[in-house]
């Protein structure tokens, strides 16, 4: 089969997120606005502010999802067959943020692709009254950075964090609960990427097991996906549990509410074929907030962007 390295095209269920996202962004600042903070949104994985999304054909969500998978460099690759055309343009996340009524006082987007920073810093002329900043640097580096410089008590801030793969480390989010002044939205690839890291035989490769420590903080994922069992013959072998997946996210949980002091419930996003991708979930300090998130994020697919008065 004939296969595409598409630049910027994502699945269908891109919406669902990034509506997700806006509706809770247009929230946010509703809340805000009865304060005197300046507001900072910070993009982590921000990718290249607009994106084509594809409309899929006969293919079975199994192979869509392997076809996403089985890259490196966080491309999705489809087979040229499976697509049966270019749907539309969406508007990824940091043009959302930054085309909101009552937009942010500071953006700051983040991408480690040196031509996706640059398509994000080019957004600037298209809102010349917005304060803009694309950094072409790792996510963590970059957001540890921001979330160590954001003493000024007048600073309140959203953090999207949305990578395809296991690559928000959880020192990161670390960094972020710390400040107390972080509301963040992350996207956990439980089954996009770390189910897909720890093997069914245990013999995880030393920089996939690097990964999810580096994702988790620790290495209790190990303990939680694995079941030793004893075998007379050929000694102890680990078995990964049926249901890792479940595991990981319960785990992802309950160590984000270590750190922060609310956490919503996972959502969970799906392709049109009900095969689970990831989950979205909400965590920061405040209750409000809080409630927001669960009434959006509890909305699932049915989520709709309110209405603009601008647009
Ligand atoms: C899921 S896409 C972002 C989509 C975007 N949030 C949206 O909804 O429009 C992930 C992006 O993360 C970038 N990326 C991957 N690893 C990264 C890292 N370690 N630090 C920063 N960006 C990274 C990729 O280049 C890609 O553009």
């Amino acid at each position: 089969m004939r296969q595409s390295h598409r630049e910027r095209t994502v699945g269908p269920w891109a919406k669902q997120k990034l509506d997700a996202l806006e509706s809770y962004l247009i929230a946010y600042q509703n809340v805000m606005k009865r304060w005197s903070f300046r507001l900072v949104y910070v993009d982590a994985f921000a990718g290249a502010g607009e994106f084509r999304l594809r409309e899929y054909a006969s293919v079975d969500s199994q192979d869509i999802g392997a076809s996403l998978l089985d890259v490196d460099d966080d491309e999705e690759v489809l087979d040229d067959e499976d697509l049966v055309g270019i749907e539309e343009f969406v508007k990824g996340s940091p043009v959302r943020a930054l085309s909101l009524d009552r937009p942010f006082d500071h953006y700051r987007f983040i991408d480690l692709d040196a031509s996706r920073a640059q398509l994000l810093q080019d957004l600037q002329r298209d809102f010349p009254n917005l304060e803009i900043k694309a950094i072409n640097d790792d996510a963590n580096v970059a957001v540890q950075h921001i979330a160590k410089n954001f003493g000024a008590p007048d600073l309140r801030g959203v953090a999207f964090l949305d990578p395809y793969g296991a690559h928000l480390h959880w020192e990161t989010l670390e960094a972020l609960a710390k400040t107390k002044k972080f509301d963040v939205i992350i996207n956990i690839p439980v089954h996009m990427a770390m189910n897909r890291l720890v093997r069914i035989d245990g013999k995880n490769e030393a920089r996939d097991v690097e990964q999810m420590d580096k994702a988790f903080g620790c290495h209790d994922w190990h303990d939680v996906c694995y079941t030793v069992s004893g075998d007379l013959f050929a000694g102890e072998r680990q078995i990964k549990v049926s249901d890792a997946p479940k595991q990981l996210l319960d785990l992802y949980v309950q160590r984000l509410r270590g750190i922060f002091s609310k956490v919503s419930q996972p959502s969970l996003v799906t392709n049109r074929r009900n095969c689970p991708l990831y989950y979205l979930i909400w965590a920061g300090e405040n209750g409000t907030g809080l409630k927001i998130a669960e009434h959006i994020l509890g909305l699932g697919d049915k989520v709709k962007v309110p209405r603009r008065k601008s647009v």
